[in-house]
C-alpha cells in the first residue's frame, strides 16, 4: 500500500515545474509528494517554487525539508496542488478530510488552477459514501445541534476524538463530526444542505474540484482527467 501511495505521488510531482506556486496536501499519500518536491527543489530541479501548505503539520514538514513557503495573501492563485483523498467516485468527486485538514484543503483547492489527487486504488468507489464517512467541521458553539441536523439528513455522525480521547481540534479550533451516510445519490444536494447551515464551517465533499486523479495499484499507475 505504501509503495502505491509513493508511486502515485511521484507520478504527480512530474507535473510541477520550476517557478510554480504549489499547494502541499495533507495525509499519508500527499506526504510522499512533499518529500519528492523537497528533494527536487534541493537538487535544483524545481528552482523558484513557492509552497502553500494545507495544514500546520505540512507547513512544519515543508519548513524542515527546506521548501520555501508562501501564503494565499501573497499568492492568490496556486498553479498546482497535490493532495490525497479518502474516496474518489467515477466523476472524480471526492470525500476528503480524514486527516482533519479539510477546511484549508478546500480553500487551497479552490484557489488552484490544477488540483491533482493522488491515491492508491482502494480509494476508488462507485458512489461517495460507500467507503468513507463525510467529515463535517463544526464550530464548538452548539455542536450537538449540528449532530441532530446531520441525522435529519440521513447521516450518522460521530464526534472525532484525538489521541488523548479528547475531542479532536482542527487547525482552526473547530470540532469534526464524521458522518456516515448510505451511498450518496446526489452529492451536490447534500453539499448544498451542509453549505447552507450556520455552524458548519466546511465539509469533506469536494465536488468538481479535482482536475486530475493519479491512481496507483498492482497493475501500475493510471492518470484520470476530469472531463471538460
Ligand atoms: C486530510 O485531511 C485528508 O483529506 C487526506 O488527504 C485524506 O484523508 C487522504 O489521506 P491518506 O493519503 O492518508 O489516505
Amino acid at each position: 500500500m505504501q509503495r502505491h501511495k509513493e508511486k502515485a505521488a511521484w507520478f504527480a510531482v512530474d507535473f510541477v515545474q520550476p517557478g510554480m506556486v504549489v499547494g502541499l496536501g495533507h495525509g499519508s499519500t500527499a506526504v510522499f509528494a512533499v518529500r519528492c518536491i523537497a528533494q527536487r527543489f534541493n537538487d535544483g530541479r524545481l528552482d523558484g517554487i513557492l509552497a502553500v501548505a494545507c495544514s500546520l503539520q505540512v507547513e512544519e514538514e515543508a519548513r524542515r525539508l527546506g521548501i520555501p513557503l508562501t501564503t494565499l495573501e501573497d499568492h492568490r492563485v496556486v498553479d498546482i496542488t497535490i493532495d490525497g483523498s479518502d474516496e474518489v467516485d467515477p466523476y472524480l468527486n471526492l470525500i476528503k478530510g480524514g486527516g482533519g485538514a479539510l477546511l484549508r484543503e478546500k480553500i487551497v483547492a479552490q484557489a488552484s488552477r490544477r488540483e491533482v489527487i493522488v491515491v492508491d486504488e482502494s480509494k476508488l468507489s462507485p458512489a461517495l459514501g460507500t467507503k468513507a464517512s463525510v467529515p463535517v467541521e463544526v464550530v464548538p458553539f452548539g455542536w450537538k445541534v449540528q449532530a441532530t441536523y446531520l441525522r435529519s439528513l440521513g447521516g450518522e455522525p460521530v464526534l472525532r476524538l484525538g489521541k488523548d480521547r479528547e475531542p479532536f481540534v482542527s487547525d482552526h479550533g473547530n470540532m469534526i463530526l464524521d458522518c456516515d451516510f448510505p451511498p450518496i445519490d446526489d452529492p451536490a444536494r447534500l453539499a448544498a444542505q451542509l453549505d447552507g447551515r450556520a455552524g458548519i464551517v466546511e465539509h469533506g465533499l469536494f465536488l468538481g474540484l479535482a482536475t486530475d486523479v493519479v491512481v496507483s495499484g498492482p497493475a501500475g499507475v493510471r492518470h484520470l482527467r476530469r472531463a471538460s
